[in-house]
């Protein structure tokens, strides 16, 4: 994708199409203004007779307007006027190109970026802009057989700006919008792969994939006669039933000499049929979404090497599939993880944070300046924040706080959640150290305190994306999420916030 930066009248570029926007009591945009004058009146007269719709998430697309250059103009609904925040702005956008998706728009001049945005500099507008256009034009149909239709044959996409002073801020921004894109792009890929299909192996030589070619990245993969060396346990109880090879990845990348690395953790459960413990059979096909935390830090991963950022980070992913069989450990059953402590798997469902454990524990010899996991953990966090923010735990307030912001300003929402010694206490267990699961009540925030025990001495947090990883029904498809609040905390850790 080519990206560029403009002073020109929305009216005055020879584009396939111009994005502008008009809000509620016929106010026009910017961009509309003009196209509005140069047609003498055109934008108007429609908003008018009810042809333009001034609802925000509404486009209406105008083609071979008078006086105009480019050959389509897609005119979005605002909304109520000095209202449009950025996920105001990341609808008309998305509007827009879905307006589009069919015809064969090769440029893009996007003239929203001249609205004013509550509290979104120029930066943000473009990547906000890039990031809706690509989540838009997605498709997953690798798996499907037979004469698919053709994208978009979009190639290049150009940010308006009132004056050359926002120029290069706008660049960047783009560019970042791009990277992250790509990230998320690989993580709903991963995400919606079948588990057939992403196994822990896939995963491994996926992250090996992103290696080859990258003096600064390296990729290592554990199998489980290493994994049993090094006495992870507990990972390997979840694995116990499966005939898949169970993996253990690590990516390193060093740009940054030798600062201390921010870790990221993702749970790879490829499929998650609960084990002896098993599922109830509806939607259980949503489990093989059970790997995007493994997925989101490894998008994550190839959107920082993309840029090239100053910074050391290390992902470390545990795969492994979780299965019923005569080998699958069994309710009761007690487990001794790679920290020493013993665990009793009241229940194998609660098998995502036996994998992460281990994968903390690991993570120590890191020494890490942060370490932030990240799963598909809970039911309970998506019964207590729904599909719009993702939990956020952490036992260090200020890791916590940087982390809501960066969901804040990349527009990948997340909420502090409590932790605490009343909370953790529910892990109690009459045989072992601690249990696999809390009781009733407070799920998502039990879990989090059972990870809590392996992160002693760690800056460490702890995202649960039940609830945001992926979306059911119509548009069921894995969300990318949260590569871009990732991607921003590490941007803003490594300076390189503009
Ligand atoms: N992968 C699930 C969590 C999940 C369930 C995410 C539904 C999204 C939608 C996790 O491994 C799990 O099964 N958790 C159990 C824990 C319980 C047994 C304590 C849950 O949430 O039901
Ligand atoms: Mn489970
Ligand atoms: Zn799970």
């Amino acid at each position: 994708m080519k990206y560029f930066t403009t002073t020109s009248k929305a009216s005055n570029r020879a584009a396939d199409c111009v994005f502008v926007g008009v809000y509620n009591r016929s106010k026009l945009g910017h961009g509309a203004a003009d196209i509005d004058s140069a047609s003498n009146g055109a934008i108007r007269d429609l908003i008018k007779s009810g042809d333009i719709s001034t609802e925000l998430g509404r486009c209406t697309v105008l083609t071979n307007v008078d006086g105009v250059k480019a050959r389509r103009v897609a005119v979005a609904g605002l909304g109520k006027p000095s209202a449009l925040d950025a996920i105001g702005f990341r609808k008309a956008v998305g509007a827009c190109t879905k307006a589009l998706r069919d015809t064969k728009t090769k440029q893009i001049l996007n003239a929203l970026t001249l609205e004013s945005v509550k509290s979104c500099s120029p930066y943000y507008l473009a990547r906000h802009s890039v990031e809706a256009i690509s989540d838009v034009l997605y498709e997953f149909n690798q798996m499907k057989s037979g004469r698919k239709k053709p994208p978009m044959p979009l190639s290049s996409i150009g940010h308006s700006v009132a004056s050359r002073g926002d120029a290069a801020q706008t660049d960047r921004g783009a560019q970042h919008g791009d990277a992250i894109a790509n990230g998320v792009a690989l993580a709903k890929d991963l995400g919606n792969l079948p588990s057939n299909v992403c196994t822990p192996s896939y995963l491994a030589r996926t992250a090996k994939k992103l290696a080859t070619g990258n003096g600064k990245l390296t990729t290592q993969v554990l199998n489980e006669s290493d994994m049993k060396r090094l006495g992870m346990g507990s990972l390997l109880s979840v694995t116990a039933g499966a005939t898949e090879p169970a993996k253990f990845i690590i990516m390193k990348y060093k740009n940054a000499g030798s600062a201390k690395p921010y870790v990221l953790v993702g749970k790879g459960v490829t499929f998650d049929t609960g084990g002896i413990s098993l599922k109830p059979g509806a939607s259980m096909d949503e489990m093989k979404f059970d790997m995007c935390g493994a997925a989101s830090v490894i998008g994550t991963m190839a959107a920082l090497t993309r840029m090239q950022l100053p910074i050391n980070v290390t992902v470390v992913v545990p795969a492994v599939e979780n299965m019923p069989s005569g080998t699958a450990t069994k309710p009761g059953d007690i487990v001794k993880s790679m920290s020493g402590q013993t665990i009793e798997v009241l229940n194998t469902d609660a098998e995502g944070r036996l994998i992460l454990c281990d994968a903390l524990t690991y993570s120590k010899r890191f020494k890490p300046e942060a370490i932030i996991d990240v799963a598909t953990l809970t039911g309970a966090c998506v019964i207590a924040l729904g599909h719009h923010r993702c939990a956020i735990y952490a036992n260090n307030d200020k890791l916590q706080e940087q982390l809501f912001e960066a969901g804040n300003s990349s527009e990948d929402l997340g909420w502090p959640m409590p932790m605490g010694d009343q909370y953790a206490a529910q892990l109690k267990s009459n045989f072992a150290d601690m249990a696999n699961i809390g009781g009733p009540g407070g799920g998502s925030v039990t879990a989090a305190c059972f990870l809590g025990k392996f992160t002693d001495g760690m800056n460490w947090a702890h995202l649960d994306i039940a609830g945001v990883a992926w979306k059911s029904g119509a548009q069921k498809g894995a969300t990318g999420r949260p590569v871009a609040l990732l991607y921003e905390y590490l941007l803003s850790n490594a300076g390189a916030l503009p």
